[in-house]
């Protein structure tokens, strides 16, 4: 049984709104992203706060420690409950952005392998397992993993055991079916299926239903 996150992938605050509203009651939280906030502002989490849906800041971020601390404070004070890192920059670029969220009351997810055929360049194999682990060291809530490589998170799982999240991407626009891969994680991540739809509330709901 696994959660139903939406990827907010869309620009403009009329369009967030929108969909979001739409989609309350339908969804465990949502996860915005470059494409919402370069468009509207950080001011775009309180308004979207309003539905009381949890909101998860997907920024891959990968930069010293210091800077990441001070994306983590920007994020967390704007009112996000979650961060989403990337691993590759080592253990204490991961850190920081761990104990950022901890520090706010919020959690970090750590993205070890993704969802598109290019993750399969470095993304994936060992440097994903390294980082799989490196997230488990580092004490962070959960990781991303593919759900279009079911195999590949299944793998990911059996390193960070049940005490960790994993939330996956890759469902609807990206070809995987939410039953590909919910044996195996928290939550599927679904974008473009959703915020495509011309009736985002039913797309939502067919998602959370299949995700059960
Ligand atoms: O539209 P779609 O359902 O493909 O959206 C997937 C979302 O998950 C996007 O926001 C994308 O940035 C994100 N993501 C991903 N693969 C990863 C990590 C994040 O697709 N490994």
């Amino acid at each position: 049984m696994a959660d139903l996150l939406l990827a907010l992938d869309v620009k403009g605050k009329s369009e967030a709104v929108r969909v979001a509203g739409a989609c309350t009651g339908e969804v465990d939280a949502i996860k915005i992203g470059y494409p919402l906030v370069l468009s509207t502002g950080l001011g775009i989490v309180k308004d979207l706060a309003k539905a009381g849906i949890p909101i998860i800041a997907d920024f891959k971020v990968a930069d010293i420690p210091n800077t990441n601390s001070l994306i983590c404070e920007e994020v967390f004070g704007a009112g996000c409950s979650g961060i989403i890192t990337h691993a590759f920059c080592g253990h204490d670029s991961l850190a920081a952005c761990v104990d950022a969220a901890h520090d706010h009351g919020g959690v970090c997810f750590v993205v070890c392998e993704m969802s598109h055929p290019g993750a399969l360049d470095f993304l994936t194999g060992e440097n994903a397992e390294r980082m799989a682990g490196m997230a488990k060291a580092a004490g962070a809530d959960g990781i991303i993993a593919p759900a279009t490589r079911p195999e590949r998170t299944a793998i990911l799982r059996d390193i960070i055991g049940t005490s960790m999240k994993i939330y996956s991407p890759g469902v609807g626009a990206q070809g995987a079916q939410p039953e590909d891969v919910k044996k195996y994680v928290d939550g599927i991540i679904v974008g473009r299926a959703i915020y495509e739809s011309a009736d985002p509330k039913s797309a939502a709901h067919e998602f959370r239903v299949r995700a059960r």
